[in-house]
C-alpha cells in the first residue's frame, strides 16, 4: 500500500548532480522579507452569470456553515465540504509547487485545519483532478517521516507504518467534520511559491511536512487537488514556516483576477496607512477561547450599524456562551456573511426601513436574500453597513454587501448576508478590496482597505 523504497545512494547521487545544476532559491522564512502565494477564486473562469455567481456563493455559505457547527460538537476540522446543488463548496485555491522539480498542486486555502496534503501517487482511492498526481518518486527532496517525530504523534490520528526496509514511517487519517478524509503518509519535501505574476523561479523552502493522501474520500470537487491548512496547529502552512502572521487579500468575486496571500507580511505593505481609531487601519483582537473546540480564528463582534442607525442588538447576541455556542469568526472558506437569524431579521428591517426602493420578490428560488427592485438608470442610494468589532469599525464599501443583478427592464440590488445560527461568520464577500491580516504574533486581525490587484 505505501511507497516503495528507493535507491537511497543512487537518489543521493543524483540529487548531488542536479544541485550544482539547478539553483532555486532556498530560504527559511526568517531570512525572506514574504513569500506571495496567489489564490484563485473556485468561480474565476466558469463564465457564470452574477446571478448564478450570487446563488452558488449563498449556497456554499449555508454549507460551509452547516459544517461549522458541527465542527463545534465533535473539535473536528472544517474542512472542503459537501457539493451543494451542483456547486463546489470552496471558495479560494492557493498555488504552489511540491518536490525537485517542483510538481504544482492547487490547494484549498482553509482557515479552518491545519494540515496541508495533496494526492499522490500511487493512489488507491482518489478524486479526480486537473493536475497529474503529485509523484513522490519524481522528488529528488522527497523524504518520509518517520512515526517518532512529534509532527507525527501529533495527528490526531496517526501509526507507524512497517516499510519492508524497516524504516517506520507515519500514517496517518485527517477527517473533517463534514466526513471528508484523507488517509496516507506524513512526508516532507522542498515547497515552491511562485510569485503572483505566474513568472518563473519562486521561492523555494525545504522540508516541510504535507499530507500524501493516497485513500481520499468525501466530496473534492473544487478543482483542489488537496488542502493548505491556515488554522493554529503545529502543522499549518503559517506555524511551519515560523510567520508571525499571514494576510490575503480578495480581488473582486465577480473578477477573475489573482488574489495574494501573504506568509509573513512585509511590514511596508502598511507603512502608508494610518493606525487607531479613525484611521485606515482598523484591527481587533483575535480570541483564542480555551473552552472552544472548533479551529477557527474568533473576533469579537459587538454591533452594527445600518445607515445612521446602530441595531437594537444587545452584544449577547454575538458573545460566546460557556457550552460553546456562540461567538463570531472570520473565515476565509465562507463565502457570505452570516448572522443569527434574529440579527439577520432586525438587519433587513433596517434596509427595508431606510432604502427607497421596492422590496423585490424573487421569480426563481434561485436567489433567496433580500433584494430591492432599481428602475433602469438609477443608482440608488443604500444606507450605509458598518461591522462593530471591539476596538474596530468596519465601514464596508457598498461593493461589498450590495449585489447588482441585471434584469430585463431594471435590475435588483440584493444585500449579500444570509442568516444563519448562533454562530456569527465573517465571510470574503465582506471582505473583498481588505487586505485582511492574522497577527499570530500578537493576536490582533487588522482590515486594510486595498487595491488587492495592485498589491
Ligand atoms: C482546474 O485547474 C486547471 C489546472 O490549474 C485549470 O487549467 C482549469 O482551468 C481549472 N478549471 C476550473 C473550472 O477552474
Ligand atoms: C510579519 O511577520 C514578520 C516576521 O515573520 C515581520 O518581519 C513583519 O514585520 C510582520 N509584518 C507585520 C505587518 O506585522
Ligand atoms: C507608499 O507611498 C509612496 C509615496 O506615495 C508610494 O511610492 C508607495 O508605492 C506606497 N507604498 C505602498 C505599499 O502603497
Amino acid at each position: 500500500m505505501l511507497q516503495e523504497p528507493k535507491q537511497v545512494n543512487m537518489k543521493l547521487a543524483k540529487m548531488l548532480l542536479l544541485l550544482s545544476l539547478i539553483s532555486p532559491i532556498v530560504v527559511s522564512l526568517c531570512d525572506a522579507e514574504a513569500l506571495r502565494l496567489h489564490a484563485t477564486h473556485a468561480d474565476a473562469g466558469r463564465g457564470l452569470s452574477k446571478r448564478e455567481l450570487l446563488h452558488r456563493m449563498a449556497s456554499r455559505s449555508k454549507a460551509r456553515s452547516a459544517r461549522l457547527l458541527s465542527g463545534r460538537a465533535v473539535g473536528a476540522r472544517v474542512g472542503p465540504g459537501v457539493y451543494t446543488d451542483g456547486v463546489p463548496d470552496t471558495e479560494y485555491l492557493v498555488h504552489m509547487a511540491i518536490g525537485t522539480p517542483p510538481q504544482p498542486v492547487q490547494l484549498v486555502l482553509d482557515t479552518g485545519s491545519d494540515l496541508t496534503w495533496t494526492q499522490c501517487w500511487p493512489c488507491m482511492a482518489c478524486f479526480r483532478q486537473a493536475l497529474p498526481l503529485f509523484d513522490p518518486s519524481r522528488s529528488l527532496t522527497f523524504a518520509m517521516q518517520p512515526c517518532y517525530l512529534p509532527t507525527c504523534r501529533d495527528l490526531p490520528w496517526s501509526s507507524c507504518g512497517e516499510q519492508s526496509w524497516g524504516d517506520r514511517i507515519c500514517v496517518y487519517s485527517y477527517s473533517y467534520a463534514d466526513k471528508s478524509i484523507t488517509t496516507g503518509h506524513l512526508d516532507s519535501d522542498t515547497f515552491t511559491f511562485a510569485s503572483a505574476d505566474g513568472a518563473a523561479g519562486g521561492v523555494s523552502v525545504p522540508d516541510l511536512t504535507f499530507g500524501c493522501g493516497i485513500f481520499n474520500s468525501g466530496v473534492f470537487m473544487s478543482n483542489e487537488t488537496g488542502i493548505a491548512g491556515f488554522a493554529r496547529g503545529a502543522l499549518s502552512l503559517p506555524s511551519q514556516l515560523k510567520a508571525d502572521n499571514f494576510s490575503y487579500c480578495f480581488t473582486a468575486i465577480t473578477g477573475s483576477e489573482p488574489s495574494p496571500v501573504f506568509l509573513g507580511v512585509p511590514a511596508n505593505l502598511y507603512s502608508n496607512a494610518t493606525h487607531g481609531d479613525r484611521g485606515v487601519v482598523q484591527s481587533t483582537a483575535l480570541i483564542r477561547y480555551r473552552s472552544v473546540q472548533l479551529k477557527a480564528y474568533y473576533i469579537s463582534l459587538k454591533g452594527i450599524t445600518v445607515g445612521t442607525r446602530r441595531l437594537p442588538i444587545p452584544e449577547s447576541m454575538f458573545a460566546l456562551k460557556e457550552d460553546g455556542t456562540g461567538g463570531a469568526i472570520i473565515d476565509s472558506g465562507t463565502g457570505m456573511t452570516m448572522l443569527p437569524e434574529a440579527v439577520y431579521n432586525l438587519l433587513c428591517d433596517a434596509f427595508v426601513a431606510q432604502t427607497r426602493l421596492s422590496v423585490h420578490k424573487p421569480t426563481s428560488s434561485s436567489v433567496s436574500q433580500l433584494c430591492f427592485s432599481v428602475p433602469p438608470g438609477v443608482k440608488p442610494d443604500v444606507p450605509a453597513l458598518v461591522l462593530h468589532f471591539e476596538g474596530a469599525s468596519l465601514d464596508l464599501p457598498r461593493e461589498n454587501y450590495m449585489f447588482e443583478i441585471e434584469e430585463a427592464g431594471g435590475s435588483v440590488t440584493c444585500l449579500a448576508i444570509n442568516p444563519g445560527e448562533d454562530l456569527s461568520v465573517i465571510g470574503n464577500f465582506q471582505q473583498q478590496n481588505l487586505h485582511v491580516l492574522y497577527d499570530l504574533a500578537n493576536n490582533m486581525l487588522s482590515f486594510i482597505p486595498a487595491q488587492c490587484n495592485k498589491l
